[in-house]
This record gives structure tokens, sequence and C-alpha cells, in this order.
């Protein structure tokens, strides 16, 4: 027995892998393995040398069967321990820098406007690009023949002499969005409309499709003070400056009566703009006082409610902001125009993080 012994526990310390061992077991205290063997032979003994062998042969295949067991676990720790040392990474390695998308000026500035409106109770508005004459002209105090039409170079979409729907346009404004929100929700109201609108122009301050944002705000007793306040609070939080000088020019727009546009005070000094100082002017917006018939035709009664309206070019406030000088690289899709004047993608404008940093 101690032959057995010697003869096998070495084999197993020196075993190589998992298969080797099963081999050594089977051989060792397989059923018919040198052990069993000599367990059988236990049946020719006389009782008292079977008592004396008997567990002296037990103990041999426990201890046998145990230095396999402890054997198996350390062969596994040593393929545990080769494969960690060939999987392992170096997690301090700097990364590689990621090329990140930016938020272009327009949708920056038209975040900035909206969270500036919403501070003072303006929601938003939408309404669709592709307009019934009817939205963009009619409801809005431009009948037919009126020469307006002919001054906002209107691209009409074909239709076929067969058709009947009415003639559809690209909005020439976001002002049709002023007949469509009193449509849906009524007097009061107080909404802002950013959005694109189109018309057939094409130099460095003008392109065939920009933005708007309109404002509309009725209620039963507004007036052009509340128009003059909304607007100075809109500017002098969207130019980040303390004070403002706005200037109301008289003008004339169907929509609105009186109507105003409305210019800004300014400098500019070696072509950089400064707002609330200086002696020039700069003209932002178009605004006035609701028409009766707009009202009307939004299916509000003019003699028991009342409403300012404005209308601002989005792009014209980005580039003045931002020194911008070309209008038409914003739909350049410049990827190096993007990387200069673009937005970080998390940084959202809100009144009290600062609107842009
Ligand atoms: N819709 C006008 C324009 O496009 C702007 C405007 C809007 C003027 C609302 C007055 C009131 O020029």
């Amino acid at each position: 027995m101690d032959d057995l012994k010697e003869k096998y526990l070495p084999r197993i310390a020196d075993a190589l892998d998992e298969a080797a061992l099963e081999d050594i077991r089977l051989a060792a205290v397989g059923k018919k393995g040198e052990v069993a063997l000599k367990m059988r032979e236990l049946g020719q003994m006389d009782p008292t040398e079977r008592q004396i062998k008997g567990p002296i042969l037990n103990a041999l295949k426990n201890e046998i069967l145990s230095a396999i067991a402890a054997k198996k676990a350390g062969l596994a720790d040593t393929a545990l321990d080769a494969r960690l040392r060939s999987e392992w990474l170096d997690v301090t390695l700097p990364t590689r820098t990621r090329r990140r998308g930016t938020i272009h000026p327009l949708s920056q500035v038209t975040e900035e406007v909206t969270a500036i409106f919403a501070e003072m109770g303006f929601s938003v508005a939408e309404g669709p690009r592709i307009e019934t004459d009817w939205y963009n002209f009619d409801a809005l105090n431009i009948p037919s023949h009126h020469p307006a039409r002919a001054e906002m170079d209107t691209f009409y979409l074909n239709r076929a002499a067969s058709d009947d729907r009415p003639p559809h346009v690209l909005r020439t404004h976001t002002s049709p969005v002023q007949i469509r929100s009193m449509e849906s929700t009524g007097a009061p109201t107080r909404i802002i409309c950013p959005g694109g609108v189109y018309r057939a122009d094409y130099d460095q301050t003008h392109t065939p499709m920009f933005h708007q944002v309109e404002g509309l705000a009725i209620d039963k007793d507004i007036s052009m003070a509340n128009l003059k306040w909304v607007l100075e609070e809109f500017v002098k939080s969207y130019f980040e400056v303390d004070d403002v000088d706005l200037r109301f020019r008289a003008s004339h727009f169907p929509f609105t009566e009186p109507s105003a546009e409305v210019d800004i005070r300014c400098s500019w000094e070696n072509g950089n703009l400064k707002v609330g100082e200086g002696d020039d002017w700069l003209e932002i917006l178009g605004s006035g006082m609701v028409h009766p018939k707009v009202l009307q035709a939004g299916g509000i009664n003019p003699e028991e409610w009342q409403g300012f309206a404005f209308g601002m070019g989005i792009d014209r406030i980005a580039m003045l902001k931002y020194g911008i000088p070309d209008l038409r690289a914003f739909f350049d899709s410049d990827l190096r125009w993007l990387r200069h004047y673009g937005f970080e993608a998390l940084d959202v404008p809100t009144l009290h993080s600062g609107l842009s940093r």
C-alpha cells in the first residue's frame, strides 16, 4: 500500500491538466483501478487481517481522492491567473479625444429666445411651413390684390388646374401661427412661435429660407406699453446687458394697427457691435396692436379682447449677438464653421445658469 501511495501522489502533484488527473484517478481509485483490486483481495483475507487492512485501504483511497481534488483546485487557480494576466487592461490609459457635434447657432438662439419668453409666461406654438394662402395672407388682413403679397416674394406651390384645394404657399412669415393659435386656444393667450419661413431672395443678408419668432399676447386690457416692456425685457436678457434703449418707429403692417418697427441703440466699433450704447440704431423687429380684423379671423371678439404681436428675425439676432457676418453660412453645413460658431451640446440655455457661455 505504501508502494501505491508513493506511486500515485507524485504523479498527481506533477499532473499538467485535468485530463491527466482524470487518467490518474481511473488508474488508482476507479472501479478497475489498483486500489479497487486491492479492496477485492480483502474478501479472501481472514477477518483479523481484513480488520487491519480494510481501514488502511480506505484511508489510502481518501488520501488519493483528496490529493486529486486539491490538485484540481490548484490547476483552476493557475488557469485563472494566466487568463487574468493575458486579459489585463490598463485602465489608466488616456481616452481618445472624441469628435463631438455642436449645437447650431440658430438652435442655440431659438432656445435662448424660448427661455426668455417662457420666463414671461409665453408658451411655444407651432404651425405648418406649407400654409394655405388664407392663413398666410387673407386672415392677416392681406386680401388677394394687396401690394403686400407682391412684396413678399412668395413661393407658391404648383397645382393642377383641376385641383380644387385652396392654394398653398411656403409661409412667408410666422404670423399665420397667430391665427392658428387664436383658433386653438382662444383668448386670453400668450405664445411665441419660432420657425422657418420662406421668401425668394438671396444675397449676403437674405436666404430663401430663414427663421422668425412670432409673439402674440391677447387679453382684456393690453396696450403698446405692455409690448414695449416685454420687448425691453427681452432685448436686455438676450443681449445680456443691464440697460437698453428701444426706438419705436411708426410703420405699417396690414395685420397690426398701430404698427411699429423697433430699433435698438448700439455702436459699431471696428466692426464690433455693442448693444445699449452709442449713436447707431439697429432694426430688429416689426410689431403692433393686433388688427381687429385679424382677431375676428381667429374667432376672437375684438370688442372684448385686444393684444399685441411682434415678429423678429432669429437669424438676424443670432448674427448680431455672435458676430456672424454672412447669413448664408448658416445653411452651408461647413463643419469648420460649425465647430467655430457651434455651442456645447449639453449647455442648455436658461436665465439662471446663463444664456450663452
Ligand atoms: N410678419 C411680419 C414680417 O414678417 C412681422 C410682424 C409680425 C409685424 C407681427 C407685426 C406683427 O415682417
